[in-house]
């Protein structure tokens, strides 16, 4: 994943940190996890892998008819938090979720190996399933029937864009004297604070 295009602070400082865990090599890196909250205002999260993080927003690829969809479809508030133990360092940005465009969904997509995009073709994300076998067979029959065909990106399913509007950075500090410092997005500028551990 490339970082170049971001120009503004503080996503430079959040994209410090990506890059800091990328380089260290540590497992799953780029996890993050994103809450949503569904039409009885219960929040529920899971954690999914930033896949393009530019000055428009951090990108995500699921599938729109998945809980977080269906979720994202009537509340497009949305929380993610990063946090990497062996930097001491968690990050939360809150923030307003839109479909990614139809194009940089398919970039993402047709860079799949195939059998992931087999893989999600098939499932009905969060939907209810009789076993695992059972899905398992699934992706049998289906690597089986589309050999060699080329699999195109399904319409309910792409990267969602997260626009920040508010950053928090927390770093670890000695006898919980943490920093902890805040950003807010008030028009198109960057308001910065500092919080109390
Ligand atoms: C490390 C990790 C990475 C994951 N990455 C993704 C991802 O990029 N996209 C995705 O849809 N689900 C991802 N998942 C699965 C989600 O956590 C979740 O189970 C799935 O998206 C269904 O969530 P929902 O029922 O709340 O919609 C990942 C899970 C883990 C543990």
């Amino acid at each position: 994943m490339n970082f170049d295009s971001i120009s503004q602070e503080p996503l430079l400082e959040v994209k410090y940190f990506l890059e800091q865990a990328r380089d260290k090599k540590l497992r799953d890196w780029n996890g993050m996890t994103v809450s949503t909250v569904d039409e009885e205002q219960r929040p529920s999260s899971r954690v999914v892998l930033l896949k393009k993080f530019t000055d428009d927003g951090l990108f995500f690829y699921t599938n729109y008819l998945s809980k977080k969809g269906k979720d994202i479809s009537i509340n497009k508030n949305v929380s993610i938090n990063f946090w990497w133990r062996e930097l001491q360092v968690q990050i939360r940005i809150g923030g307003s979720i839109s479909e990614a465009s139809r194009k940089e969904s398919e970039e993402y997509f047709n860079s799949r190996p195939k059998g992931s995009r087999i893989s999600a073709i098939i499932s009905n994300q969060s939907e209810e399933i009789e076993s695992f076998e059972s899905f398992q067979e699934k992706v049998e029959t289906a690597i089986n029937s589309l050999r060699g065909e080329d699999i195109k990106l399904p319409e309910h399913c792409g990267m969602y864009k997260i626009k920040p509007l508010q950053i928090e950075i927390w770093k670890e500090g000695e006898y919980r004297r943490h920093e902890r410092t805040q950003f807010k997005l008030e028009g198109k500028k960057w308001i910065k604070s500092f919080l109390s551990p």
